[in-house]
């Protein structure tokens, strides 16, 4: 009966204080690009406008990251969970209005509801304010994302609103919530 009492108390508290591992954010490299396709290849990346038809496709997009940081469009960061590859998060830059940039990620979903993304998004949000001296970030979400509403809301973003038709997927013109943190 003591025994058994111990065990419960003890499974109680590991409920409450779950492991939780070294996130780290390295830029992507060309030799990702297997894992990044076995990662986006998940059927269940349900609102989630990435497509990639082959690891040949994938190697080609990261081969231009370099370019792409070196004009300012696009800084994406490879997201590290105990050292393995397990999801991407990056900032694209609004090249016309150079003050603002966009948050976007995606995880391999055996590691999903962990708190990995929001950790990553709260790096990517210091490199996006403190080092490319950004005034607006913000993060655009199909209504259906519950997960990565939940996300912008852990972080601190306002939702400002719905944009209609912002982006195309599977053929269809589709409306997004839009959440953004500007610096005072
Ligand atoms: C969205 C995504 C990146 C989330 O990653 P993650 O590491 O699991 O996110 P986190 O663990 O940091 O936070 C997720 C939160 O959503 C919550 N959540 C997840 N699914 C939920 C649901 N169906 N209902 C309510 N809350 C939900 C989690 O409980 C967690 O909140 P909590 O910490 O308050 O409990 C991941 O699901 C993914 O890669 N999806 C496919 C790609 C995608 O949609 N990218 C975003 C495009 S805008």
């Amino acid at each position: 009966m003591h025994i058994s009492f111990e065990i419960s108390e003890t499974l109680k508290i590991t409920r409450q204080f779950t492991y939780m591992g070294i996130i780290k954010l390295r830029y992507q490299e060309v030799s990702d690009a297997e894992r990044y396709f076995e990662i986006l290849s998940n059927p269940n990346f349900l609102y989630f406008e990435v497509k990639v038809k082959s690891v040949e496709e994938e190697r080609e997009w990261l081969k231009k990251n370099p370019e792409k940081r070196e004009k300012g469009q696009e800084y994406n960061y490879a997201v590290l969970y105990d050292d393995e590859l397990v999801g991407a998060c990056g900032i694209a830059m609004d090249t016309r209005r150079p003050h603002i940039g966009e948050i976007g990620y995606f995880l391999d979903e055996r590691y999903w509801g962990k708190g990995i993304t929001t950790a990553a998004v709260k790096q990517v949000e210091k490199i996006a304010f403190e080092d490319l001296g950004l005034v607006r970030v913000e993060i655009r979400i199909e209504p259906e994302n519950i997960a990565s509403e939940r996300i912008a809301v852990k972080c601190g973003y306002t939702k400002e609103g719905s944009v209609r038709k912002a982006y195309e997927r599977d053929g269809e013109y589709r409306d997004c919530l839009l959440y953004a943190k500007v610096e005072d």
